[in-house]
């Protein structure tokens, strides 16, 4: 995780109507110079003053588009800040007002890790192997991905980039999310029997040769530390107490949780199916708290609520406050473009090589990984 350095005591004296105030007088100041971006799981306060919110693969896009911007404010966590650099011309300076917003998931896999991975797969196979990376991963990961015929994907996209990839390949590497990749790979119909896990913390991963051989996907073992909260248990009491409560999830969430689950897909599948609900329909979701709880709130002739009893926080995402925003946008209203993330040219050229074979493969229209209501 990065070093955020801490800002003026100052700061602590404002209240949050003079914050909103100051920081609505810069989008004014700024126009069309500043575009600020905004992921689902940030909190209300700091959504409000987004120009586009969406989830990472709209926000991927939506970066893309914005050339014409000189400042991009990503409220959300750091490598979406970095896919936002890659994507945009080098004339947009992309902002996280937080540097220590990362993302433990995307921090289990480093490169080094990745490099043992792939030689240890090539002593063992000769078979042709495609890498893909959630685009919840550092930019050096996206980067070996491109260089390798290797693709990005997100939760949105996740199938139709395996799909890709077996047009292209025997095998896959997964990484760095576990679950996505045997969430998405079983609802193709790959068995579990053809997926392995690689444990980049023993030595060639804690497999055999035979076993990596044997197998048509590896996965990378991380995990998203929020949506490993939501567990069977939590969907076997909702079927027991409350049968006509339908259960709505991430495909971050483990493979038993999304196999219990009526439905499971990206945050932006999970928005649409609650704005396409009927109304006094019941709905268990398990995803991030703030998304949640905004459609708790929006869809108030719905009955909408969390899989889990405790609170699910990304609390990586939190840290990106409307104090926080305030900051950015004062630097960059003295002059100083501070917490710019700008990623290495090279690394930048083969990152966006893997972003766009993703970007080209996708749909508009989010799918459900697995499951349907009737
Ligand atoms: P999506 O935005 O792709 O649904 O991913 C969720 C997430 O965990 C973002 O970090
Ligand atoms: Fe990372 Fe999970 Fe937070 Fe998304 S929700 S940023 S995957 S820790």
């Amino acid at each position: 995780m990065l070093f955020q350095p801490p800002i003026a005591p100052s700061y602590s004296k404002l209240s949050p109507e003079e914050i909103a105030a100051q920081i609505r007088e810069h989008k004014r100041n700024f126009g069309d110079r500043l575009v600020i971006l905004g992921h689902h799981y940030q909190q209300d306060d700091v959504l409000e003053f987004a120009d586009f919110t969406g989830d990472s693969l709209k926000l991927s896009q939506i970066a893309a588009q914005q050339n014409a911007a000189e400042f991009v404010v990503f409220c959300g966590v750091h490598f979406m800040a970095e896919s936002a650099d890659i994507l945009t011309d080098d004339s947009v300076k992309v902002i996280l007002p937080d540097l220590s917003a990362g993302c433990s998931m995307a921090d289990m896999a480093a490169l080094d890790q990745l490099e043992d991975a792939w030689a240890f797969l090539a002593e063992s196979t000769d078979a042709k192997i495609i890498p893909i990376t959630y685009v919840n991963s550092a930019a050096s990961i996206k980067a070996f991905c491109g260089m390798h015929d290797g693709a990005c994907c997100t939760s949105s996209n996740a199938a139709m980039v395996l799909e890709w990839a077996f047009k292209h390949g025997e095998k896959v590497i997964f990484l760095p999310d576990q679950h996505l990749g045997r969430n998405t790979a079983y609802a193709m119909g790959i068995p579990l029997d053809d997926m392995v896990v690689y444990d980049p913390k023993e030595p060639d991963g804690g497999l055999s040769a035979k076993q990596a051989s044997a197998a048509k996907v590896i996965l990378w073992k991380g995990h998203c530390s929020v949506h490993q909260l939501f567990n069977a248990a939590q969907c076997d009491a909702i079927r027991a107490n409350e049968p006509d409560r339908k259960i709505l999830v991430h495909p971050e969430c483990s493979w038993e949780v999304v196999q219990k689950a009526d439905l499971a897909g990206s945050t932006e599948f999970i928005i649409n199916t609650i704005e396409q609900a009927p109304k006094g329909s019941k709905w268990a979701i398990g995803t991030e708290v703030h998304l949640v709880n905004r459609l708790t709130n929006t869809h108030t002739d719905k009955d909408v609520r969390s899989l889990a009893t405790i609170q699910c926080l990304c609390t990586t995402m939190y840290r990106i406050s409307p104090t926080q925003l305030l900051w950015s946008l004062d630097e960059l209203a003295d002059g100083r473009v501070s917490n710019q993330i700008r990623v290495h040219a090279e690394v930048k050229r083969w990152a966006n090589v893997a972003l766009e074979r993703m970007l080209t493969n996708v749909s508009s229209t989010p799918k459900a990984i697995s499951g349907h209501v009737d």
